[in-house]
């Protein structure tokens, strides 16, 4: 069983960071496939706290090697600093492996983000701001720029002329803003080519080989399944494909090498940015949420919008990624509730919908039909087996598998590596 896909099943900040950590001890490899640095994973090792928006969250276990994937977007500027970062508190990166073909997000394309935003005004996507929209839209209108580009000048030149021609005609005419030099931007990404040049490497062969090889390949999603561009709630998605399938055409490796899906589910749901979020709460049941959670932005520091648990939505997660298995967290954050609401269908219309609408415009307008659980105060963060669960905290995690679709075979019960309970092993 060497290939697993662990991903978010909501809108992102479900706890990769922490689950990719747990696993990194026993894996081989650890892969990023898609987004960029939107992402942010928390980690947390003992006493210590990490970051992570673009590396993947394997890159703290000493035995594994970290691999940035062809379907990465990637900021080099925001590379190196985190990489010197983990780099001055002892962290060994040198085994990190970066795709040839994975794209570069220019300069350009965070200012074409940023402008873009703001021109939407109202209608803005909430976007982290960092250049993701636009790299994957240059990828897919054939003019963006890859790492291996770097390597050729004249090409390098071409590609930053090509991909300017018309950015400088919109930035200019229809933002009121100045046009961007193409020997600016060439002599930049020309800065970061001596320092990527040792991570470079053909990720699709090393990866195929690995498996060849019966090693174990981890492969780690950023944001969520339902900010997928093709299977969230678009418009208000990222622009990448997060659901398991991505992590195919992210790494170049065949479906018939995954094994193991695993989707990482919150104890109850948050969304970042703009765009539907049926059981959102907009009183102290959601502040209270958001102060315990600790739901504040790794990336952008923006508060998380908090609500309820969504079966529709972790049915929907299992379906569009074939998921075997769920890790179920931060169920801590739940205690001391003496009800909780689970959102078990939709009402649309004075209809109850059991599953999530295809309809945009029916989602927009689905209200959650909620189903009371009993809840539980004790507290739960040492528990180190399901037994040692309070009964309700049990009956909550059972109720919530039955309603999901596939097993839960991990819990969260605080932030740290040790805070975890497992049922089935993954490995
Ligand atoms: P990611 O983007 O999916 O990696 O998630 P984030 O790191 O953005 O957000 C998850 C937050 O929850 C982080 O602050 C984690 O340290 C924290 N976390 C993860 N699992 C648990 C858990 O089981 N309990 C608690 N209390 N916190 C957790
Ligand atoms: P992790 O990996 C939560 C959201 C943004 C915005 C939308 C599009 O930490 O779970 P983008 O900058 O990607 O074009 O923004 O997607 N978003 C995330 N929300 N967690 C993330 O990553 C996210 N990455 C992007 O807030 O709504
Ligand atoms: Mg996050």
């Amino acid at each position: 069983m060497p290939a697993l896909v662990l991903l978010g099943a909501q809108w992102g900040d479900e706890g990769k960071g922490k689950a990719t950590d747990l696993l990194g001890g026993s894996v081989d490899y650890v892969v990023r496939y898609q987004g960029g640095n939107n992402a942010g994973h928390t980690v947390v090792v003992g006493d210590q706290k990490y970051a992570l928006h673009l590396l993947p969250s394997g890159i703290l276990s000493p035995g594994c090697t970290p691999v940035i994937g062809n379907g990465v977007v990637v900021d080099p500027s925001v590379l190196f600093s985190e990489l010197s970062g983990l780099n001055e508190r002892g962290v060994d990166t040198s085994k990190l492996l970066i795709s040839g073909n994975a794209h570069i997000i220019t300069p350009y394309n965070v200012t074409v983000d940023k402008v873009t935003e703001r021109f939407l005004g109202k209608r803005k996507i909430g976007t982290t701001g960092r250049g993701i929209g636009p790299t994957y839209a240059d990828k897919i209108n054939r003019v963006g720029i890859r790492v291996q580009d770097l390597y050729d000048e004249s090409i390098l030149t071409q590609k930053v002329e090509a991909a300017l021609d018309v950015k400088n005609q919109m930035l200019t005419k229809l933002y009121n803003r100045r046009a961007i030099a193409v020997d600016q931007v060439v002599e930049e990404l020309l800065g970061y080519a001596d320092k990527l040049a040792p991570y470079v490497a053909d990720t699709v062969l090393v990866l195929n080989q690995a498996l060849d090889d019966d090693k174990v390949v981890l492969f780690e999603g950023g944001q969520g399944t339902l900010l997928d561009i093709d299977h969230g709630t678009y418009p208000f998605v990222t622009s990448s494909n997060p659901t398991a399938g991505g992590a195919c055409t992210g790494a170049g490796v065949g479906p018939t090498k995954i094994s193991r899906v695993i989707g990482i589910l919150k104890a109850y749901t948050t969304r970042v940015g703009a765009g539907p979020f049926p059981t959102e709460l907009f009183d102290e049941d959601g502040e209270a949420l958001r102060r315990i959670g600790g739901e504040r932005g790794v990336t952008t520091g923006r508060d998380r919008r908090c609500g309820w648990f969504d079966a529709v939505i972790a049915r929907y997660a299992t379906r569009v990624n074939g998921l075997t298995d769920f890790f179920l967290t931060k169920l801590d954050v739940l205690t001391g509730w003496e009800q909780i609401p689970v959102c078990v269908a939709y009402e649309i219309d004075g209809k109850r919908v059991e599953e999530l609408p295809y309809s945009q415009s029916d989602f927009h307008h689905a209200k959650p039909v909620y189903e009371m659980l009993p809840g539980w105060s004790e507290d739960i963060s040492k528990a180190k087996s399901f037994s040692e669960l309070p009964k309700n905290a049990q009956a909550y995690v059972k109720a919530l598998e039955e309603m999901s679709g596939a097993p839960i075979s991990a819990i969260g019960v605080g932030p740290g590596r040790d805070e975890t309970i497992e049922i089935n092993s993954f490995l």
